[in-house]
């Protein structure tokens, strides 16, 4: 046992979270970094890439499940499996390509192929082996995460299959996942427009807890509201109708919809675009759903939705964050595709470059505070981080635990309520 595990194991992580406040180390110790990849990534279900990004046979792309290499790939078999990115002979690492179409992958180091569904195809030179290997071949294929599951063509995958079952995990997540799809005549979405990535010097928590943080935006995008966004909503008003709200599991969300109900006016999370402007993707609705569905969905709009514990349903794009330290960490962006919905497609992407990309307003607002955040961090004193707003406010709906003060931080909470769940399993 190394010495980091020895005091990985020594940790009360139980005592470092209270229902009001966060230890600060939780965000800066290594040790509990370790225990988190073990933990909460690879002895769990944690989303791995969404099945429109390898819509042929052979197609695949390369993720991380905590900190081990996978291949998400579509078999000849149209199956789609995850594949640990590892040579069975010593180790090399198979693919380096972020994504692709290959029949085979074959190892750079002393020339072993595998099938795209993983079994060994071909050693090179095996009249070196003896018998015995001969009859191990079979076993000799590429390991295979235990449990892979699509829901609304968002993948999943539990390595080693000990984290129960899909439905549970997913829980009440799959809503907001309907409530995205709906925005779609044909009931799907697609990621085809890539990936951007941000890494930055934050902790992966630090990104995931921004993402649904409803107390920032008037303070870290002020900008936005002055030069973008005046039309959108009234954000400083107290009357609005914002919920933030527990779904259960880690899940956790910003819910606008009652808000846009109360005005009956479509659009308005989509810089209330006129539908004259999107006349083929209105007519395309209403033909599949009818005028009165139609209307109720763009008012509605679309999910700002945490899935537990790296999935980002942010509205109309999707968020991965990958850990990659206690202190760094990458944080991918992909515009959605409403399949059926070209011309919103358009206005979205553009959305992307002015939002999401290097130069845009929000991510680059968000990853500064989040580097600033983990460099506050290195001050030791106070110890805590709080987080009590919105307490009193929390009422239990059938949809979970919901707050209507939309700056209330019932969204952290619930991230670190399933957090200490995971992480004292076995130390209860
Ligand atoms: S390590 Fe892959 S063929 Fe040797
Ligand atoms: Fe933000």
């Amino acid at each position: 046992m190394t010495a980091q595990m020895d005091r990985a194991s020594s940790i009360d992580i139980a005592s470092l979270i209270q229902h009001d406040r966060i230890h600060g180390s939780l965000y800066t110790d290594p040790a509990i970094f370790d225990l988190e990849m073990t933990a909460l990534f690879e002895n769990a279900w944690v989303f791995v890439g969404h099945d429109s990004e390898i819509p042929e046979k052979g197609d695949y792309l390369t993720r991380r499940i905590g900190r081990q290499p996978v291949i998400v790939a579509r078999g000849k078999d149209e199956v789609v499996r995850v594949l640990l990115n590892r040579c069975t002979h010593r180790a090399n690492m198979l693919c380096r390509a972020d994504s692709g179409n290959a029949a085979l992958f074959r190892c750079p180091y002393h020339g072993w192929t595998y099938a795209n569904d993983g079994r060994l195809q071909g050693v090179p030179f095996r009249e070196g082996y003896d018998q015995e290997m001969a009859e191990m071949r079979s076993e000799l294929g590429m390991a295979q995460a235990h449990q892979v599951e699509i829901y609304g063509g968002f993948i999943f995958a539990n390595l080693y299959g000990n984290a129960g079952s899909f439905d549970d995990y997913i829980g009440r997540a799959k809503g907001p996942i309907d409530r995205l799809l709906s925005l779609s005549p044909e009931g799907r979405i697609e990621l085809r427009g890539g990936w951007m990535k941000h890494r930055s010097a934050a902790n992966w928590k630090i990104v995931n807890e921004s993402q649904v943080d409803g107390y920032h935006p008037l303070f870290t995008h002020e900008s936005v509201y002055k030069a973008i966004m005046p039309a959108k909503v009234d954000y400083a008003s107290d009357e609005l109708l914002v919920a933030t709200r527990d779904l259960g599991g880690g899940h956790n969300e910003v819910d606008y919809s009652r808000e846009y109900q109360a005005q009956d006016a479509e659009f308005i999370w989509f810089k209330r675009t006129p539908r004259e402007k999107m006349a083929k993707y209105v007519a395309a609705m209403e033909a599949a759903v009818g005028a009165d569905e139609t209307h109720k969905r763009f008012v509605d709009g679309p999910p700002h939705t945490f899935i537990w514990p790296n999935l980002f349903l942010a509205e109309m794009h999707v968020i991965m964050v990958e850990p990659v330290a206690a202190n760094e960490s990458i944080q991918y962006t992909a515009p959605i595709h409403i399949a059926g919905g070209e011309e919103i497609n358009a206005r979205i992407l553009r959305n992307a470059e002015g939002a999401m990309g290097p130069a845009g307003f929000l991510i680059a607002d968000d990853g500064e505070m989040g580097e600033r955040n983990q460099a506050g961090l290195a001050a030791k004193q106070p110890e805590w981080a709080l987080l009590s707003r919105g307490f009193s406010s929390e009422v239990q709906e059938d949809k979970g635990l919901t707050s209507y003060d939309r700056t209330s931080e019932t969204t952290q909470r619930a991230m670190w309520v399933h957090y200490k769940e995971l992480m004292t399993e076995d130390q209860a």
